[in-house]
């Protein structure tokens, strides 16, 4: 039997059918550099499902059997996709399927921020809510507000569809290329980066970590947001410089901040954004739902499975690397 390494997240009904038909050995809470277990498994795999598992050079020195690694998320900055290119190696993501999920919930940090759910929540189970509430518990409008959105990919464009649709918003986006279907459904205008931010009540980050768009959003992108502005990150924690938003936080540059990702997750129950009223914070939940990770999984698997046995995954990253191994067939 085939070995596949599946790696923290993989859905049980899916995880069982793998076991049918190949040796699956599922990794969680390991340290995938020195477990020995893993290491010793990684050598013979073919195939590796999960999620965020770092495949850089190292990982890959270590696999020398590797054909394909599917990633159960859509981002897939944990990938060297020099290294797998390099190697010949199929990478596979899961686009599409999560797109709605994740707009939920980035719209839904966005409301929770504005409209300070989870402090108020607190506040009225605490027994705190002994008299008439005072304007020192009001939250802001979202409706015919302004939102700036950094990545208009498709789940940018799924926020914008919320924000236009349900909210009334006026929508101003950034991003590698203008989009003017986005711009004519959603009267969404294109701007500049800085543009966007001095503009926008809320600013919401959703694009890709790459090279280009780490640390993107920093101490001099703070200062130029409005001082009444919130900023919603649901891209990836590295996109932007987590202490320049405490410190932005701190120093009332801005008014407040929804945040689904963290520079390093879990982050340390010390970050001094977890102690802030200003901030709602989530555990990096943005596709989690049980149906769509059921469906993540699934179509994780499809793209391993496609790829172990000489078809072409339909989630393929590079589809350079295809062509490379089907030369001549
Ligand atoms: C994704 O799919 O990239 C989500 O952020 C979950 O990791």
């Amino acid at each position: 039997m085939r070995k596949v390494i599946a790696y923290e997240r993989v859905e049980k009904p899916v995880l069982e059918d793998l076991q049918k038909k190949y040796d699956v050995h599922f990794f969680k809470n390991i340290d995938p550099k020195t477990d020995p277990e893993f290491l010793k498994h990684l050598h013979q795999a073919e195939g590796i499902i999960g999620l965020d598992l770092p495949v850089d050079h190292e990982l890959l020195e270590n696999a020398p059997n590797l054909k394909i690694v599917s990633n159960v998320s859509v981002g897939y900055n944990n990938f060297d996709l020099e290294q797998l290119d390099k190697r010949n190696i199929m990478a596979t993501n899961t686009p599409g399927i999560l797109t709605d999920t994740v707009a939920d919930t980035v719209f839904g940090i966005l409301i929770a921020t504005a409209r300070r759910i989870p402090e108020l929540d607190h506040f009225v189970k605490d027994g705190q809510w002994d008299q008439n509430i005072e304007s020192k518990h009001f939250g802001i409008d979202v409706h015919h507000k302004t939102l700036g959105i950094i990545g208009m990919g498709r789940i940018g464009q799924a926020i914008a569809k919320r924000a236009h649709f349900g909210f009334d918003m006026d929508i101003v986006y950034h991003s590698r290329t203008r989009k003017p279907e986005v711009e004519e459904t959603y009267h969404a205008t294109y701007a500049s980066l800085d543009e966007l931010l001095t503009q926008s009540d809320f600013v919401c980050l959703i694009t890709p970590l790459t090279p280009e768009t780490e640390g993107m959003i920093g101490k001099r992108e703070f200062e130029l947001m409005k001082k009444s502005g919130i900023f919603i990150n649901g891209s990836r924690g590295k996109t932007i410089v987590e202490q320049d938003l405490i410190d932005a936080l701190t120093n009332g540059e801005i008014a407040a901040a929804g945040v689904d990702v963290f520079e390093k997750e879990p982050t340390d129950p010390d970050n001094p954004l977890l102690k802030m009223k200003n901030t709602v914070t989530l555990p990096h939940v943005g596709s989690s739902t049980h149906e769509t990770e059921l469906k993540m999984s699934e179509l994780a698997a499809t793209n391993l499975e496609k790829g172990l046995n000489g078809g072409k995954p339909p989630n393929l990253i590079d589809p350079e690397v295809w062509k490379q191994l089907h030369k001549g067939s």
